[in-house]
């Protein structure tokens, strides 16, 4: 607020008439951003309605086994393995697996974001604590497999390693 009788009234027209296009221009960028935000707001509900979690993503430590079982038979050449990411490595490690076997990795963490990643192949999994994630891969090839971890989860990070060991079929 200013007392009119201080002021040049050329300055003082001037100033309206900069404070009409700044009002202008700050009621835009206010409408476009409260367009976008309810925008957003609304197609997230829209797609995944209101979720609230209370459990701060952190695994029921009774749904993880301590320790996991390992390779479990499901077929004639078909396996699944329970894979379990914590500060900092994975279990179950090394796992041997028979060459040509299907294997289906049901991946979760007990802590934090991990990532799955089995090199050279096409499995890639986010370890999620309380999610299951899973992927499939037909070991056609013997050799050795390493498990790397691709999500930065703490200190030791690029020491999270794990090994599949794919051990050759006799003819
Ligand atoms: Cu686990 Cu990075």
């Amino acid at each position: 607020m200013s007392d009119a009788a201080d002021h040049d009234p050329f300055e003082d027209a001037f100033h309206r008439a900069a404070e009409r296009h700044e009002r202008a221009w700050v009621f835009v960028a206010i409408t476009l951003l409260v367009t976008l935000l309810a925008g957003t707001m609304f197609f997230v509900v829209y797609d995944y309605g209101v979720v609230v979690r209370t459990d701060g993503f952190r695994a029921d430590p009774a749904a993880i086994p301590a320790a996991p079982a390992g390779l479990v038979q499901a077929g004639p050449n078909a396996y699944s393995v329970q894979m379990v990411g914590h500060l900092w490595a994975w279990s179950p490690s090394p796992l041997h697996v028979p060459q040509g076997a299907t294997v289906t990795f049901h991946v979760t963490s007990t802590d934090v974001l991990h990532g799955f990643q089995i090199q050279n192949t096409t499995v890639n999994v986010t370890a999620i604590p309380g999610v299951t994630g899973t992927a499939t891969y037909t070991f056609s090839r013997a050799g050795t497999f390493n498990i790397i971890c691709n999500e930065f989860c703490g200190i030791e990070h690029q020491a999270m390693l794990g090994r599949i060991i794919v051990d050759p079929v006799k003819p």
